[in-house]
């Protein structure tokens, strides 16, 4: 029994490590060339994605949309289950504004073998999200995941909504935002954006909602 959650030591992350899946070599390859970008800490951790994959697979998503994909490892991540559930049917629509960090994910998606089940669509993640719409995808989609910037989480989520089909899955990154989002200050407008999404999806009768401390903090979120 605990009565709070517990920090996490480094030997802790390592036991969930090694207790988590194994990683698939496109997902090590991927992990090991992000290590050295100047950006890495942009990347889920491995911990993260196990606990993603396991939503994905009990969700039973086989459309789903990424906003923020960097080099690629939370779209593997989700396309290993979406494969698992739903084969040659699943697909992803990975939304990143730069095309540098796409080509890097299209590396990967290709030594997996996912690129043709996989739709990069580059650009701002807004222009995106209203063409998946004209597309015809609202109602559609099995699974959101938020992951870019974060001034623009509530807006993001406002399409999560119009594009999940009932009972669909939004997982919203960085809700703690490193602690900025627990207390921001006046000019903080990443802070502050994440802080009013966590409050407005709690009171919010569209969505069932549970805030977890997995990595920064990970809003899930069932559309009703
Ligand atoms: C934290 S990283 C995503 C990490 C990724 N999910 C992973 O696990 O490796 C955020 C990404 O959002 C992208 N991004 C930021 N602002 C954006 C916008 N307005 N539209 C589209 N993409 C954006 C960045 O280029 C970056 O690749």
């Amino acid at each position: 029994m605990t009565r709070s959650s517990i920090d996490l030591s480094p030997k802790t992350i390592e036991f969930l490590i090694e207790n988590n899946y194994k990683e698939t070599e496109a997902l090590k390859a991927c992990r090991e060339e992000t290590q050295n970008h100047p950006r890495a800490n942009y990347q889920i951790a491995h911990e993260q994605g196990a606990f993603m994959a396991f939503m994905t697979r009990l969700n039973d998503s086989r459309i789903a949309v990424e906003i923020g994909v960097f080099t690629g490892y939370s779209s593997l991540v989700t396309m290993n289950s979406m494969v698992k559930n739903a084969g040659p049917n699943a697909h992803l629509f990975a939304l990143d504004m730069s095309g540098e960090y796409l080509e890097i994910a299209q590396k990967y998606w290709a030594m997996a073998n996912f690129d043709k089940y996989i739709t990069p669509m580059k650009g701002d993640a807004i222009q995106s999200l209203e063409k998946l719409l004209e597309m015809g995808y609202a109602g559609r989609v099995d699974q959101v995941f938020i992951d870019a910037d974060k001034a623009n989480y509530p807006i993001y989520y406002e399409y999560a909504y119009k594009l999940l089909r009932k009972a669909g899955l939004l997982l919203v990154d960085n809700m703690f935002l490193s602690g900025r989002a627990i207390e921001p200050k006046e000019d903080d407008k990443q802070g502050l954006a994440i802080n009013e999404l966590a409050k407005t999806a709690l009171n919010d009768k569209r969505f069932e909602i549970c805030l977890t401390s997995v990595g920064d903090g990970i809003l899930m979120a069932k559309k009703i």
